[in-house]
């Protein structure tokens, strides 16, 4: 495999969508082949997948309980599975640069950190589910946790995890930081509480750095 797979992460509202595109651009002026894709989605199957889990009327049924967060787990690896195969793969055996909004480590943030499954059993299913892909190199936009919610309201679009509760996302976060904690080479932490452009120059120069 000779391209490069790099992962945007961070909790909602911590602009890691703008940062890609920001990225994304940088490495195409420069000649790079780019493939820019998001997780869940990123195929019609996946993007149909990522329809159901975020929708917020899930559950609303009188009498039908919310969804459980196994159910949600098996969804994202579902997405992933199919991701995988038809995008992320084929890119990078064609020496690709992929680009991608979240990937497994939003897994054991969300699924694992926030909803409390289990991070061992995540981890293993994740694995069956990338089929040895996994990611070169993430940048983890690490914001405010109040304020990045401050921000998505304000954009007035919110899906089904959006709307949990602050101390959801405050395990988010607690469970990014321990993610790059334990794998500190691979997931370089920004703070995305700066200014875009400054936020973007610090991508672009890691970025400069790894690929040279
Ligand atoms: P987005 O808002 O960044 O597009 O992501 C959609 C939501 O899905 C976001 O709330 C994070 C959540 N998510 C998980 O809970 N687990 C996962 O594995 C992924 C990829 C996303």
């Amino acid at each position: 495999m000779c391209g490069q797979f790099i992962t945007f992460e961070g909790g909602e509202g911590s602009g890691k969508s703008t940062q890609l595109a920001r990225l994304a651009d940088y490495l195409e002026k420069k000649g790079y082949p780019v493939v820019r894709t998001r997780e869940p989605g990123g195929t019609v199957l996946a993007d149909r997948i990522r329809a159901l889990i975020l929708d917020k009327t899930e559950g609303a049924t009188p009498g039908a309980a919310p969804m459980d967060p196994k159910t949600e787990l098996f969804l994202y690896l579902a997405s992933r599975a199919q991701h995988i195969a038809e995008v992320i793969r084929p890119a990078l055996e064609a020496g690709k640069i992929v680009l991608c909004d979240r990937f497994t480590d939003a897994t054991l943030a969300y699924q694992g950190a926030a909803r409390g499954l289990p991070k061992a059993e995540i981890e293993s299913m994740a694995r069956f589910a990338a089929q040895g892909i996994a990611p070169d190199h993430t940048f983890l936009l690490q914001m405010d946790v109040s304020k990045a919610l401050a921000r998505m309201k304000a954009r007035g679009a919110s899906n089904r995890l959006d709307e949990e509760a602050l101390q959801f996302h405050e395990a988010v976060q607690r469970g990014y930081t321990a993610l790059a904690q334990a794998e500190p080479k691979r997931i370089v932490v920004i703070n995305a509480n700066a200014p875009i452009p400054v936020v973007a120059a610090q991508i672009q120069e890691q970025a400069d750095a790894f690929l040279s």
